[in-house]
Formats: structure tokens, C-alpha cells, sequence
């Protein structure tokens, strides 16, 4: 994965908010969260959807090993006053091996085929895992790498014996920007290697508003809602 930087944050957090993506993911799994329990975005990144969480009411800790996207995330926690959001710092190796949340969410974290157990055991009630589900697992249209997730079988033979429900959810979530120097520079940062990145620019299609810009990806995901046993 590309390291966390505060251009990556801004890009980032710029086209959540361009796409909702925030508020969609909330729609297909919050009817897995009541509001009354606790939820841990568990390799929450910018810890976008912890904080839509907190918004919305719930009492959500964001947890990651990245100091960078969590001071980013302590100010806008400051600045919007959200005291119902904990903002935790920290590897998941190092949590004590025990249910410390009533619900886990892992949306593209995690290395889900070795660390299943210890996800599994730190969620009293439900882990909910989103995964990347298209045969382009490891290179976006765009020609970015990502981590590659487990195909759906493998992901099946992980959570054997589980109870769990499973779909697939598909969700525009592109890159907005604010002139083709951007784009360009956000190409440079991924090292789209494939083509160099001035040829990438005709992937970009032209909007209107404060973004004129706009790198589309559908991004295809599965998700899996795992009920713990009493
Ligand atoms: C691909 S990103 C996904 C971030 C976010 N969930 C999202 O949807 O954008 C994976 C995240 O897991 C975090 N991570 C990886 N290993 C970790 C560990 N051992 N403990 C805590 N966080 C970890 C990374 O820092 C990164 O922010």
C-alpha cells in the first residue's frame, strides 16, 4: 500500500465526500449496528466512516497503526467536537486477545487470511469485513496498485463454521480534481506503473463545479456480516 501522506489524506477524504461514499457503505451495513452498541473501525485509515459513525450517533473508536491519518483525525474531531468518536493509535497485535468491542468493522484492512482469529475475537457481536470482490484485485482501472484480498472462496473457507450473511455492494467512488496538475501529480504519487502518468490523463472526465476533474472507479465489494456465537 502507498504510505499514508497528507496529500494521500486530502485526496482521499476529498473524494469520500465527492461520492459519498461514507454515507453508502453506512446504508448497506448499518442495519448489521445497533446505535446502543460500541463499534471499532478497525483500520480506519482516515477514519472517514468512523467519524460519519460518530455523527450519526453512534460511540465509535477509530483504530490504526498510521499517526499521520489519526492526528489529521484528532483535529476534526476537536474541530466538529464529536466526543462520542475515541481516536486510537496502535497494532492490532498488540490488543489484548479478547472482545473489546461490541462490533468490529474492517472496510480493505487487515490481511484477512492470516489474522481471521484474532478480527474474529475482538468483536463481541459482529465483525463486518468489506472486501475488494473484481478480478482486478490488485490493479485499479486506473492502473494503482492495491492489496490483494482474498477471492470470495478462500474468504468462504476463512469463516467456516460462522454465521454469516454475504453480498456484493458497488459503489462510485473516483477521484475528484481540481486541475489536470493535480490529477498528474496524484498519478506520480501512486507510480502508476503500467503507462506513464501524463498518459493516464485521458482516463479523467471533464465535470462541472469546484472539481472539474474527475477520475472514475467503480469499486466492487463484498461484504461479510459475521454474527458471533453467544
Ligand atoms: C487499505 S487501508 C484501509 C483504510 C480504511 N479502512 C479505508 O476504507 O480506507 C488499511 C489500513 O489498515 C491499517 N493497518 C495495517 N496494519 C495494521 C495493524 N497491524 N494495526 C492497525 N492498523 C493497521 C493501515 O495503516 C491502513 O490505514
Amino acid at each position: 500500500m502507498v504510505p499514508w501522506s497528507e496529500n494521500r489524506i486530502k485526496w482521499y477524504d476529498r473524494a469520500v465526500k465527492y461520492c459519498g461514499y461514507d454515507d453508502a457503505l453506512i446504508k448497506a451495513v448499518g442495519g448489521y449496528l445497533p446505535k446502543d452498541e460500541t463499534v471499532c473501525d478497525l483500520g480506519c485509515g482516515t477514519g472517514y466512516l468512523a467519524r460519519k459513525l460518530a455523527e450519526i450517533g453512534y460511540s465509535v473508536t477509530a483504530f490504526d497503526k498510521s499517526g499521520i491519518t489519526l492526528e489529521n483525525l484528532r483535529r476534526i474531531k476537536e474541530e466538529q467536537g464529536l466526543k462520542s468518536l475515541t481516536v486510537t493509535e496502535g497494532s492490532w497485535y498488540d490488543l489484548p486477545e479478547k472482545p473489546l468491542w461490541d462490533n468490529v468493522i474492517m472496510v480493505m484492512a487487515g490481511m484477512l487470511d492470516v489474522d481471521m482469529e484474532l478480527f474474529l475475537t475482538l468483536a463481541a457481536k459482529r465483525l463486518i469485513i468489506i472486501t475488494k470482490d473484481d478480478d482486478r484485485s490488485h490493479v485499479q482501472a486506473n492502473g494503482v496498485s492495491v492489496m490483494k484480498h482474498p477471492e470470495f472462496e478462500q474468504m468462504k473457507k476463512l469463516l467456516q463454521g460462522c454465521d454469516y450473511d454475504t453480498f456484493n455492494l458497488t459503489i462510485q467512488f473516483g477521484q475528484p480534481f481540481l486541475s489536470k496538475e493535480e490529477a498528474k501529480e496524484y498519478f506520480r504519487v501512486f507510480e502508476a506503473d503500467t503507462e506513464s502518468a501524463d498518459s493516464k490523463l485521458n482516463l479523467l472526465e471533464q465535470r462541472d463545479g469546484e472539481y472539474p476533474w474527475y477520475l472514475p472507479n467503480e469499486k466492487n465489494m463484498r461484504v461479510f456480516a459475521v454474527r458471533k456465537k453467544p
